[in-house]
């Protein structure tokens, strides 16, 4: 009897061992990316007749970046143009902050901008033009640059800055006390780019980022609503993606232990480790935190695990799980968990703890530099070794502060976040939104169900939900930058946030 079991067993195992050449993988995989780069691509717009943009101020022709010859990109990425501008018309302005803008693909919308920026604080957006959102891409592990067919040019302008002062190859010392000083040098910066680039004055404005740029970008929003005549373009809403929005024990404590059950089988603790992760995380108050006050519509205000809005002592789990995930895969990513060893060469060098970089940073080559107008002196980093807020970022969390008001005062706002970032971790987010009240009530009121983030071509991609103008997406197979990892559900939350389309 076991020995014909054992006997049936072998032989279905050497007939059905499969035999695949290396060529019909490829051709499966090539197939596959064929479909992937074509979905969802198609005119986002019913534009009649989108005319080319061209600037008339003399002085637009001096940041013009010739498309053609980017080095080391062999294909014509389009007219764009770059360079630093002042934050100030004061004559003896010292800072500057460095701009890379893109005018719309030739199906985009003339009608538009959209404004990203990475967060940090100090890291630079060039990062997300490169390896996110942008008409070219050069992202960790690609040998060299490709066409991103879900650029974000192909919905509009883009204009992607590096701010505060002190990020990437912006000039001048950084002084920025808070969120609103940061917000009114930005403004500044935008007034004196919509004076060269006169053109687009007028146009409905976007505000985009990522991770602390999920703080840049409620405050941005929030005193561009507040202070209507300082900028001569129409705010219509905000997209933030895997964002800081409230405390770290929130985003990141809180769900960490649930979140290593989620992927136990990527962590691969042993045992022992995970009885000691349980047994913090129930002494910490973490464990059934989600089942008892993440419920949907809330019952009443979310307390804090601990005595304060720091984690208590012995209960930071997540520096402990990061820490004793990287003994047996010295590669674990917390922006995207499941990266094993060897460390992906990264043409930014990020996150640049290897010195394993075969080409220099692409943006501190010195024909880079001279190609898009930048300082040729400053040697650019992906995140800056200066402290952009000297004494501290003095502003609280949006959740608790701005963020409700511009939900309010946004035709759409979109919260996104990818479903395998560590670092900030997509549960607590659904904390941050329980425990915030916009257009008059508190959370939402339903629950996020399964599989609801439907991406035309593809099918179901995460979870959505949508209330009270606020709509929140958690995109499966994503880390955390969504457009890097996710480009094609990137695309489509924005075709939904610049209403180009009616559903999410
Ligand atoms: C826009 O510019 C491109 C390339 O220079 C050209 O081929 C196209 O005809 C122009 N379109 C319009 C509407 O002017
Ligand atoms: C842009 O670069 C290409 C390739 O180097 C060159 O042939 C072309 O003349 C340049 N165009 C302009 C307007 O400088
Ligand atoms: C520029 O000069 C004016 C007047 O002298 C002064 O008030 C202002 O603080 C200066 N600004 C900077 C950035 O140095
Ligand atoms: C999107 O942008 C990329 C890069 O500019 C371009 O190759 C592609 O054709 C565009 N797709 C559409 C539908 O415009
Ligand atoms: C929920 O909001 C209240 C009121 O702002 C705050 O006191 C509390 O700490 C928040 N809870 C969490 C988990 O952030
Ligand atoms: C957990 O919550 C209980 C009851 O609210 C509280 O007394 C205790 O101090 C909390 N534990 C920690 C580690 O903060
Ligand atoms: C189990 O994991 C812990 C934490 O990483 C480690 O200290 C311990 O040595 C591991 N035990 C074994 C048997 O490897
Ligand atoms: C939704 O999916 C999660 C796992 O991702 C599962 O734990 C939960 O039970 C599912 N909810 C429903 C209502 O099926």
């Amino acid at each position: 009897m076991w020995s014909n079991l054992l006997f049936a067993l072998v032989a279905v195992a050497s007939v059905g061992a499969r035999q695949i050449t290396k060529h019909e993988v490829r051709a499966r995989q090539l197939e596959a990316a064929k479909r992937w780069q074509t979905s969802n691509a198609g005119p986002v717009k019913r534009s009649s007749g989108v005319q080319n943009i061209t600037f008339t101020n003399p002085k637009a022709s001096e940041f013009y970046v010739n498309g053609s010859s980017l080095p080391l990109v062999d294909f014509d990425v389009g007219p764009s143009w770059a360079g630093l501008l002042p934050i100030s018309n004061s004559p003896n302005e010292t800072r500057q902050l460095f701009f890379w803008f893109f005018p719309p693909g030739p199906e985009g919308s003339l009608d538009d901008i959209i404004f990203w920026t990475n967060g940090g604080p100090g890291c630079s957006s060039l990062e997300g033009l490169l390896q996110e959102n942008g008409p070219l891409s050069w992202a960790w592990g690609q040998a060299k640059p490709t066409v991103n067919e879900h650029s974000w040019t192909n919905l509009s302008s883009v204009l992607w800055v590096e701010q505060p002062v002190g990020t990437g190859f912006s000039q001048g010392t950084p002084n920025i006390q808070n969120e609103d000083d940061l917000a009114a040098q930005l403004v500044g910066f935008m007034q004196q780019f919509l004076e060269v680039f006169s053109e687009l004055q007028g146009k409905k404005l976007y505000l985009t980022g990522e991770s602390y740029a999920g703080t840049y970008i409620p405050y941005i929003a929030n005193y561009i609503y507040e202070n209507p005549t300082l900028l001569d373009l129409s705010l219509q809403g905000i997209w933030v993606s895997d964002p800081s929005l409230s405390w770290d024990v929130v985003q990141e404590e809180i769900p960490a232990v649930d979140f290593v059950n989620k992927y136990t089988g990527l962590f691969s603790f042993n045992q022992t480790f995970l009885a000691t992760l349980e047994k913090q995380a129930a002494s910490c108050n973490y464990t059934g935190y989600m089942e008892k006050y993440v419920t949907y519509p809330p019952q009443g205000l979310l307390p804090l695990p601990g005595t304060s809005i720091e984690f208590d002592q012995g209960c930071d789990v997540w520096d402990e799980i990061f820490n004793n995930a990287l003994i047996i895969n010295p590669a674990f990513d917390i922006y995207r968990i499941w990266d094993t060893y060897p460390i992906l060469w990264d043409v930014l060098g990020f996150p640049g703890s290897f010195p394993q970089q075969q080409s220099p940073i692409y943006f501190n080559r010195k024909e880079v530099k001279e190609a898009i107008h930048a300082p040729v002196d400053t040697e650019w980093t992906e995140c800056s070794n200066v402290n952009v807020f000297p004494n501290g970022d003095g502003s609280l969390p949006p959740a608790f502060t701005v963020l409700p008001n511009v939900i309010e005062k946004s035709q759409r706002s979109v919260i996104v976040h990818g479903l395998a970032d560590f670092i900030l971790i997509a549960e607590g987010t659904r904390i941050v939104i329980q425990n915030m009240t916009w257009n008059g009530m508190q959370g939402f009121q339903a629950p996020i169900a399964n599989d609801s983030f439907i991406v035309d071509g593809v099918g179901a991609y995460g979870n959505m939900h949508s209330e009270r103008g606020l709509t929140y997406f958690e995109v499966a197979l994503s880390g955390h930058m969504v457009p890097q990892f996710a480009p094609v559900a990137a695309f489509q939350i924005m075709q939904y946030l610049m209403g180009f389309r009616d559903t999410p």
